[in-house]
């Protein structure tokens, strides 16, 4: 993948609340949401998959209320498919489990499915992309974690880069368009590599809801990025 390569596929963003305010966590959401966000990633951190503890199904019930974005609900917890039910009854648009904290994923994924989710597979950054290969044909989204997942503001991890391009190039051969995500440390460089290498969905927190501008000025400054890589 070289610097010219070009994008024919349009852009998502998808700001990441853990970087929001959660004193005006529903205001913060409105304001993604005018500023041209496609979707709302939520991580749900359980302080045992990973490190720290974040929101449950009573945020994200929350955010359902001020937005009618889809919701893209991140599980960072051992046994998600305990909780399938609780996130999809809270309005989920979306739910991904990490494949590292799912022996038995096959069932799980058919299990989002059925509550009517599309269903979202996480991988972890030591976890090669061929780990998804015989599961291609009923994955409906991919979350390439571009950093150890557990909290914002963490630096990107550049040698993920060619996993997106396999993982895009997977998504070629089961003959499927898979959603691509990337998790972790995009900004304003970061955005066009992982885009340029087949991600479709950029996850953003700091760099949305931290940066020095207001959101909706960080929103453009990305989307013209981007536009230049889609010209
Ligand atoms: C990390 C989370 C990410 C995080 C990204 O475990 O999965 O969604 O919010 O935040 P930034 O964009 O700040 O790296
Ligand atoms: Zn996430």
């Amino acid at each position: 993948m070289g610097e010219e390569t070009t994008v024919n596929t349009m852009i998502q963003i998808a700001p990441s609340i853990l970087a929001a305010d959660f004193t005006r966590l529903g205001e913060q959401v409105q304001q993604a949401d005018a500023a041209g966000a496609d979707l709302i990633h939520i991580d749900v951190m359980d302080g045992r998959f990973v490190p720290n503890i974040t929101m449950g199904p009573l945020v994200v019930e929350a955010v359902r209320r001020v937005t009618d974005l889809p919701l893209d609900v991140h599980l960072m917890i051992i046994e998600p498919e305990r909780y399938i039910d609780a996130f999809a009854d809270a309005g989920a648009t979306n739910i991904t489990v990490h494949i590292e904290a799912s022996p038995n994923l096959h069932r799980t994924l058919q299990l989002i499915r059925a509550r009517g989710c599309r269903a979202g597979v996480a991988i972890n950054p030591h976890t090669p992309a061929s780990a998804l290969g015989e599961l291609m044909y009923m994955i409906d989204l991919i979350n390439v974690m571009t950093v150890n997942p557990g909290f914002g503001g963490q630096t990107f991890i550049t040698e993920m880069t060619s996993k997106i391009a396999r993982l895009r190039a997977m998504s070629g051969d089961a003959k499927r368009f898979i959603d691509i995500e990337v998790d972790g440390g995009i900004n304003e460089e970061t955005a066009m590599t992982a885009a340029q290498a087949g991600a479709n969905i950029l996850i953003v927190g700091s760099a949305l809801f931290n940066n020095s501008g207001t959101i909706a000025e960080n929103m453009s400054v990305m989307r013209s990025i981007l536009a230049e890589a889609q010209q």
